[in-house]
């Protein structure tokens, strides 16, 4: 090929035109502040990241290794989802005292509600420590080899950074192994329930609604950090005093127009952006079809027992949303996946790819990637269904499998490690169990056992499975176990697991619900981790390469950013709405007026409390609504993903406009590959959050703690005032 037509190549396809992108907060100066203020920024790489003076990093912590918070007062209140405290306040709900269903609010800090076990995570310094984790890696060390040693070179640096000592070093890989980054943390563990709002609000529009856009939901619950007297990090005590935050955000109360400039702040999980097509292609029909359907079948039993049973429904109602969430989103990111053809794409950046390794002449070093991204993933595509399935089966979807697969790790720890390391984790088996029971059915679980294990022998490939389950009779089975297990309770599992190692063992052996787990579990470590352990190591291994030749080969100035893996990242963009179909234009504001027109009254989905509809009728929106109108919920470009929920929506200036909590359904594939057109996150209007404490819950007690500001309007008063001069 002439050298023209590959340039036109190269041009045309750029390797990553594809906006979007989750920054590291440490590292925004240069093209991703000049990016910033041209869409309108007014403040510096510095005010977001600083180690030396407080900036915006010291307000958002990560939310119990999941979510993500923000600080907004100097007495340490913390602000996240309704689903990311979902679980807590639903463990403080009683059929009695249902706060899911009725909200729930702390009139003083006396009554705020202690959370044993619930985390906030602060980030103290990031540093750069990829020298230091890739001393010694030669090109001729295999994969093992390499791995090996970048462990031991992490634990040197996590051993040897300096932090104080109630801090933590961390050591996380960026761009899949070409770079590492050092954080020191600091997590505080006393972190108590404020507020949440009843689920007609926090949750309005449930599952239905999940995922899609326009939306209408008030997803927000209130939680208080508290510290020591030193206000560090303590366990959970009575007389420990709230956290006095380095940076709290102020609230702005000016909203949001469409095209205004906004950053959101967080923790997002993880993203696969730079995966070959054939993965892409894998995604769509072999991985997300197989985990849809399980899911299919699990949810449509739960959903029967909760809608006639109010104990069971605030019993499963956590379990259920964790598995209605991925199921759905997995749905809409197939489909956006199809549409926006980012397999077709993928293919054209990888020809471009090609082109540029063999104009450069670096075939040798980067030219049998793609081949041999082809040869491993359809060498490891029937081991990654076995598994897939085992997953959903045995570990997330059935709890007797899931209880006996985690005794069925208690034999191999001890096998292992021996008799202590046995003991400490049956210790803190048969505690985490305790809480599990609390919300268990026999009944749910039985029915859900039986339909996922006729799916599970007839998904799986035929020579994966355990032997007996090519004849399966799955309803005398299920039968048997439900009957003569002792998973299916509290008191019983305990008893089994009591004893020293070797009793509990032939205990064990004895249960019929430990030995079906035993011989799936078995079925999947002998034929299909072996292999799908060592295909993922030379998978991982050509990716790191893959990414190395895109950040070696790509234009300079081409936005290649890292995967998402649970570190603060910073994403920007801008309030807009979007064009899902042809003539459907989705404006990027919802106001109440939709809240009203979606109720259903009695409906489980879209009930509306008859005080949020008086406060409509009334018009009482205070200092919170605009033209006479209350705004709900806004969208915008900001590339964000799983673990972003909670993030603080900031304005130009540093203040706090929204909550992010979603994506819209067209969007949703942007963990594979972000569609400028259609990618858009979800954020609560911050002042339907103020409107709902303060109008609806009548806390004044915690908006007497914000600090409210008018960034927009200080700017007119400020113009009028320099026009009177002029005149
Ligand atoms: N889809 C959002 C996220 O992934 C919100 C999930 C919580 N809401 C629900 N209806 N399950 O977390
Ligand atoms: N709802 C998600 C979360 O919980 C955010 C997203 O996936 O957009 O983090």
């Amino acid at each position: 090929m002439k050298l023209l037509q590959l340039l036109f190549i190269f041009l045309s396809f750029p390797l990553f035109a594809q906006q979007g992108g989750m920054w590291i907060p440490s590292l925004l100066e240069g093209m991703n502040e000049t990016e910033m203020t041209n869409l309108g920024m007014k403040m510096s790489a510095a005010d977001i990241y600083n180690v030396n003076n407080a900036s915006l990093k010291d307000a958002v912590p990560h939310f119990n290794g999941g979510c993500t918070s923000e600080v907004i007062s100097n007495q340490g209140l913390l602000l996240t989802n309704h689903h990311c405290g979902y679980s807590q306040i639903q463990s403080h709900s009683t059929l009695e005292n249902d706060y899911l269903q009725d909200g729930f609010w702390a009139m003083s800090k006396k009554e705020e509600l202690p959370n044993p076990g619930v985390t906030a995570t602060f980030i103290v310094r990031i540093e750069d420590v990829t020298t230091q984790v890739m001393t010694g890696i030669t090109d001729a060390m295999t994969e093992a080899a390499k791995q090996k040693k970048v462990e031991e070179n992490i634990a040197l640096v996590v051993q040897n950074s300096k932090k104080e000592s109630w801090q933590e070093n961390r050591v996380r890989t960026f761009y899949e192994g070409n770079q590492y980054m050092l954080f020191v943390v600091e997590t505080f563990k006393d972190i108590r329930l404020v507020g949440a709002p009843p689920s007609s609000i926090g949750k309005f529009g449930s599952d239905t609604d999940n995922w899609i856009w326009p939306r209408h939901t008030g997803d927000f619950s209130l939680f208080r950090i508290y510290a020591d007297k030193n206000n560090r990090p303590a366990e959970y005590a009575e007389d420990n005093v709230p956290y006095t935050p380095k940076h709290f955000l102020p609230i702005s109360l000016d909203g949001v127009t469409e095209n205004d400039f906004t950053l959101v702040f967080g923790y997002p999980g993880t993203t696969d952006e730079y995966l070959p097509s054939i993965a892409i292609e894998q995604v769509i029909n072999t991985v997300n079809p197989a985990r849809i359907a399980i899911r299919d079948a699990a949810l449509a039993i739960q959903d029967k027992y909760m809608r006639a049973d109010p104990q069971i429904k605030i019993q499963y109602a956590s379990k259920f949303a964790r598995i209605a969430n991925y199921w759905k989103k997995w749905q809409g990111e197939s489909l956006g996946l199809t549409k926006s053809d980012a397999v077709g794409i993928k293919k054209q950046q990888e020809s471009a790819l090609t082109a540029q390794i063999n104009k450069q002449g670096k075939q040798k070093e980067y030219g049998h990637i793609l081949p041999q991204f082809e040869k491993y993933y359809t060498e490891i595509e029937p081991y990654t269904l076995a598994r897939e399935y085992f997953l959903e089966t045995a570990l997330r979807n059935v709890e007797l499998l899931r209880t006996a697969f985690q005794s069925y790790q208690l034999k191999k720890v001890y096998e292992a490690r021996g008799a202590q390391s046995f003991e400490d984790r049956r210790n803190n088996l048969v505690e985490r169990l305790e809480g599990q029971f609390k919300d268990y059915s026999k009944q749910v679980d039985k029915d859900v056992f039986e339909a996922l294990l006729t799916i599970y022998a007839e998904g799986v490939p035929q020579e994966f499975l355990p032997d007996s389950f090519k004849t399966l009779n799955s309803k005398a089975i299920t039968e048997n176990i439900y009957k003569n297990s002792a998973f299916i309770d509290y008191a019983s599992v305990k008893n089994l697991l009591e004893g020293d190692a070797e009793t509990v063992l032939e205990k064990l052996n004895n249960d019929p619900g430990f030995a079906i787990v035993k011989e799936m579990a078995d079925a999947y470590y002998e034929k299909v981790a072996p292999k799908y352990e060592a295909l993922e190591l030379s998978i991982s291994g050509l990716q790191r390469d893959y990414m190395k030749a895109l950040l070696e080969l790509s234009p300079k100035d081409a936005r290649i950013f890292p995967n998402a893996n649970s570190t603060l990242r910073v994403t920007y963009g801008k309030v807009a709405g979007y064009s899902p179909v042809d003539a459907v234009y989705y404006e990027p504001l919802t106001h109440l007026e939709g809240v009203i027109q979606k109720y259903v009254p009695g409906d489980y989905e879209f009930d509306v409390p008859q005080k949020l509809i008086d406060l409509y009728n009334a018009k009482d929106y205070g200092q919170y609504g605009e033209n006479g109108k209350m705004p709900i919920n806004f969208i915008g470009t900001n590339h964000t993903t799983g673990g972003n929920s909670g993030s603080p929506a900031i304005d130009a200036h540093g203040n706090l406009i929204g909550l992010n909590f979603d994506r819209v359904w067209e969007g949703t594939m942007s963990d594979y590959y972000y569609d400028p057109a259609l990618s858009r996150n979800i954020m609560v209007d911050i002042r339907y959050v103020l409107f709902i404490v303060d109008k609806y819950a009548g806390a004044k007690n915690l908006i007497a703690e914000l600090k409210l500001v008018h960034p927009k309007k200080g700017k007119e008063k400020s113009k009028k005032k320099e026009k009177k001069k002029k005149k």
